[in-house]
């Protein structure tokens, strides 16, 4: 059954307070088992699932960067389900991967990368996070292929970067050890003075610096690190940029210096399903380096699918010729850690292509217009208190607790609680996070395409009116 997009009230069915598991999956009677169902009794399971599934179309659904469903990409998406094929060959997925290629031919561009530069879509920005580091050590050893990791490599990040790397040292059999701390200033951005002494210093301890990350929005902080420091200091290592957030600030006139600087790095992760909505997931790992992709990735073994030859026009298709490198890899498979992969990226290339790059930027720059409005109203309350000023479209901010006589004070865990309370009542699903100090507060994303300000501020409305018991 095909998706529908939803209706001009598509925030009534509010179900943020996700029952129970246990309780849930008899409701719903999830368990297995050896029998089947008729059609009719299919079709009203299915129907119970879609009402008790979260509600994530509502602009009141701030929990994840992403929210909300775009009609145009249920669209897309529908043809992406309808089309059932994989991205691993052109034979198999058409025009479908020109729409890749072009993707990122224009993601490039708009960084300021020649065209030589490359780039695949991966399952996330934790994959693109790992695509990176797995690049970067393929290029700074010509024995990697060989004898894979060396034991003295070190990664440098921050504290606020996102978990996905520490995921991924784990699993790429670098260690813990190999990530290095850099210092961040009192916003959360990485100091490069810090990076150059921490690079220093790794040096002088025998170790080996093999790259560098940085954040382009921060996950809870949306704190963007400078990047054209950070390459200024990096003594030519790999720099890569996690724009998993932040990365639709290259579209907006107003955001786009955050990336300052972003031409000089040598990768960059793009996540097109947060805040433009693309289809859940729909990332890109984008680089500088011509060919670095084929040499990573490509393995023996495929000659059963890849037939095609590499480069040229493809006009005739004469198959076999498997020699022939070069960055325009139609069989995308060889560039890819994925065999079979839904051509999730025809959403994402769907709305640029409706929007235009114009568009896209618009869909930034109106959310900043957005929360500068809710910045002065939360400004003018009493009970609220900003963590920073936001230079993105995170705004971290803690409920004060009511006290006697109209006061406000200061309580560890009264923003959590109130989170809590807006969950329990299915009036808003807003994450939260904790200061140094153990001090709870309110990370409210602006990312769904229909957010108005009135919702933002009636979301914090509603907390301002949770009391305290007894
Ligand atoms: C900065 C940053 N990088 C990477 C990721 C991981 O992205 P994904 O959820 O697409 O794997 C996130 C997710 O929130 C993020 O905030």
């Amino acid at each position: 059954m095909k998706k529908t997009p939803p209706s001009d009230t598509p925030f009534k069915q509010l179900n943020f307070a996700a029952k129970a598991p246990r309780a849930l999956m008899a409701e719903l009677e999830i368990s297995l088992g050896r029998e089947g169902m008729s059609d009719p009794e299919f079709k009203h399971l299915l129907g119970r699932l879609r009402k008790n599934r979260i509600s994530t179309d509502s602009p009141y659904f701030m929990n994840q960067l992403f929210s909300g469903v775009r009609p145009e990409i249920l669209e897309a998406e529908n043809l992406i389900a309808e089309s059932r094929t994989t991205m691993s060959t052109y034979e198999a997925s058409g025009p479908f991967t020109l729409i890749e290629l072009e993707t990122v031919r224009a993601l490039n561009s708009e960084i300021g990368w020649p065209e030589t530069a490359e780039g695949v879509v991966v399952p996330g920005g934790s994959a693109a996070n790992f695509m990176a580091i797995h690049c970067a050590r393929s290029t700074a050893s010509e024995d990697f292929r060989r004898l894979g990791n060396r034991p003295n490599w070190r990664i440098f990040s921050t504290r606020e970067a996102h978990y996905s790397l520490e995921k991924a040292v784990l699993a790429l059999g670098l260690g813990l050890e190999s990530l290095v701390t850099v210092d961040v200033d009192d916003q959360g951005r990485m100091l490069p003075k810090s990076l150059f002494e921490k690079i220093n210093e790794v040096k002088s301890e025998g170790g080996e610096p093999l790259m560098v990350i940085a954040t382009a929005g921060t996950t809870v902080l949306g704190q963007f690190d400078p990047i054209s420091e950070i390459c200024d200091v990096a003594q030519g290592l790999w720099v890569h940029v996690d724009g998993a957030w932040g990365g639709p600030a290259l579209f907006s006139s107003q955001a786009k210096s955050l990336l300052k600087g972003l031409e000089k790095a040598s990768s960059f992760t793009f996540d097109a399903h947060k805040l433009l909505g693309s289809d859940l997931t729909c990332s890109l790992f984008l680089t500088k380096h011509e060919g670095i992709l084929l040499e990573a990735n490509d393995v023996h073994g495929g000659e059963y699918l890849f037939h095609e030859v590499s480069g040229g026009d493809l006009g005739g298709g004469s198959g076999g010729n498997y020699g022939d490198v070069t960055s325009r890899e139609y069989d995308r498979g060889r560039v890819s850690w994925q065999c079979g992969r839904r051509p999730e990226i025809v959403s994402f290339w769907g709305l640029w292509k409706k929007l235009g790059t114009k568009g896209v930027g618009n869909i930034v720059d109106t959310k900043f217009e957005l929360r500068d409005e809710v910045l002065k109203w939360i400004n003018q309350q009493k009970g609220l208190k900003l963590l920073q000023a936001p230079p993105y479209l995170n705004i971290c901010v803690q409920v004060l607790k009511p006290a006697q006589n109209g006061k406000f004070v200061s309580d560890k865990t009264w923003s959590r609680d109130v989170r809590n309370v807006l969950k329990r009542e299915n009036k808003a699903l807003v994450n939260f996070s904790v200061t140094d100090d153990g001090t709870t507060f309110l990370r409210l994303i602006l990312a769904h395409h229909e957010l108005r300000t009135e919702h933002v501020v009636q979301i914090l409305s509603w907390a301002l009116a949770v009391a305290p018991e007894g």
